[in-house]
């Protein structure tokens, strides 16, 4: 199963190990993960579940589609590799992933 890890504004890190298919949202919620709020359940309409994608991953994760691109426009503190994380899949190219999350959401 892949790995991620997801780092707290405050430094704190949570490795978890998720299921391919999943969205690094979901992973986050399934695991209390603190500062992804998800509001909309990953429909790409609150833009509550940003993450910056830590620079090594930025690639093989991808850059946002033009929807996901528009809703980032409500998000906090945008940046070059900001996506929102109900839209990143995860696969097996994504093993060791580490996004960081925003200080705050929205
Ligand atoms: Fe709402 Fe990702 S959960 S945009």
């Amino acid at each position: 199963m892949p790995k991620i890890t997801y780092v707290e504004h405050d430094g704190t890190r949570h490795e978890i190990e998720a299921a391919s298919g999943s969205t690094v949202m979901e992973n986050a919620i399934r695991n209390s993960i603190n500062g992804i709020l998800a509001e909309c359940g990953g429909a790409c309409a609150c833009a509550t579940c940003h993450v910056y994608v830590d620079d090594a991953f930025a690639d093989v994760a991808g850059r946002p589609d033009p929807m996901e691109e528009d809703m980032l426009d409500f998000a906090y503190d945008v940046r070059p590799t900001s996506r929102l994380s109900c839209q990143i899949k995860v696969s097996d190219a994504l093993d060791g992933l580490v996004v960081h999350i925003p200080e705050k959401q929205g």
